[in-house]
């Protein structure tokens, strides 16, 4: 079941490449209002700081980011660091990043490409992959904050823009939502819950993220919130901590943020009796879990698509027949048809996994 991930990521790759829209694949899609913590997420996830930050609309592309675990097998290493991870981006085939500041520069260049260097957003996603020994397999989606009010020179139609780019995403049946609320915003008035909600009103594929638990008022906690008690979600909660502002501009390395984190739940009088739903680390584990569940119960569909799109892209190979020039239909094709049929060995190797007791 470990090596369905990679596979499934490495099938995504070729679609992106050949333009196949058939086949939904499973990905974890992050969502909330503007500035509610989704990057602060996702790169404490990966534990690296590798997104554009600063105030106002920075994540104005879809960012599609696949996390591939490479093994690292201290014993037989000639030294004892690990290597460093590895970034490439789909748009630059066989550049490899080791630099996560000039990852972060690669997204703001290719993020002003498409969609100028104004405030507007653009449909057209980014591709990243990071490869190192330290993060779980997962494929994750960071997407523009859900806006209401257009800001600097935003086009008047920015909501209904950034809406319509959210559903695309969320309303995939095989998409995992992590809906981020601040804790410092009444749970009531939460965007992404609202969002969440429509396109899966069972709650049987999201998973609640309450960030900047620190910034609560004094004496108040998110205690029934993390256990269910304010808004059922049948996947539950988890509550984190992530970087300040002041903490970002200072360049905090993000262990350091990380250990604070872990510090704050263990040490603190409420979030220690439910550890279970608090931290990045439980976050990550969850995820990790929720994907391959969801993996696991869509593959009887995925199948069926996959022998279609199979029988397809065989009849399409034999039509080209012993054509001899060089044809990128077939090579595309056959890359296709070798991915996909890698995918099927896969998939019925894969094994049975249980859930996690979230509650
Ligand atoms: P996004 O717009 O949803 O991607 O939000 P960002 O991740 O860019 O975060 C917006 C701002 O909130 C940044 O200044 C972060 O440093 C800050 N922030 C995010 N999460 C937390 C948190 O858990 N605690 C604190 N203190 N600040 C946070
Ligand atoms: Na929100
Ligand atoms: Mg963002």
């Amino acid at each position: 079941m470990d090596k369905l991930i990679p596979t499934v990521n490495k099938l995504q790759d070729v679609f992106n490449t050949v333009g196949q829209d058939e086949i939904d694949l499973p990905q974890i899609v992050v969502v909330g209002s503007q500035s509610s913590g989704k990057s602060s997420v996702l790169e404490n996830i990966v534990g690296r700081d590798f997104l554009p930050r600063g105030s106002g609309i920075v994540t104005r592309r879809p960012l599609v980011l696949q996390l591939v675990n490479v093994p690292y097998d201290k014993e037989s290493a000639a030294d004892s660091t690990a290597p460093p991870a590895r970034a490439q981006f789909l748009h630059l085939p066989g550049k490899v990043f080791t630099d996560m500041s000039e990852v972060r520069r690669e997204i703001e260049r290719e993020t002003d490409r498409l969609a100028g260097s104004n405030k507007g957003i653009v449909k057209t996603p980014i591709h990243l992959r990071i490869s190192s020994a330290d993060v779980l397999n997962l494929t994750l989606v960071d997407l523009p904050g859900i806006t209401k009010i257009p800001v600097g020179d935003q086009p008047s139609d920015i909501e209904s823009q950034t809406r319509n780019l959210v559903f695309e995403y969320i309303s995939k049946p095989n998409s995992i939502i992590v809906a981020i609320s601040p804790a410092n915003v009444d749970i009531v008035n939460s965007e992404s819950l609202k969002f969440a909600r429509e396109v899966d009103p069972k709650g049987s594929r999201t998973i609640g993220v309450i960030t900047k638990i620190d910034l609560m008022d004094r004496g108040t906690n998110s205690l029934d919130i993390l256990t269910g008690r304010v808004y059922p979600l049948r996947l539950g909660f988890v509550g984190v901590v992530n970087r300040s502002q002041e903490d970002t501009v200072a360049n905090k390395p993000i262990a350091e943020s990380l250990a604070y984190e872990s510090d704050f739940f263990l040490n603190h009088p409420v979030y220690r009796t439910i550890q279970q739903h608090c931290g990045t680390g439980n976050l990550a584990k969850l995820l990790n879990h929720l994907l391959m569940q969801h993996i696991r119960d869509h593959l009887p569909n995925i199948k069926t698509k996959i022998n279609a799109l199979i029988s397809q892209t065989e009849q399409e190979l034999s039509s080209y027949g012993r054509m001899t020039t060089k044809n990128d239909s077939v090579s595309n094709a056959s890359r296709l048809l070798k991915a996909v049929t890698l995918f099927s060995t896969e998939f019925s190797n894969s094994i049975e996994g249980t859930a996690p007791e979230m509650s």
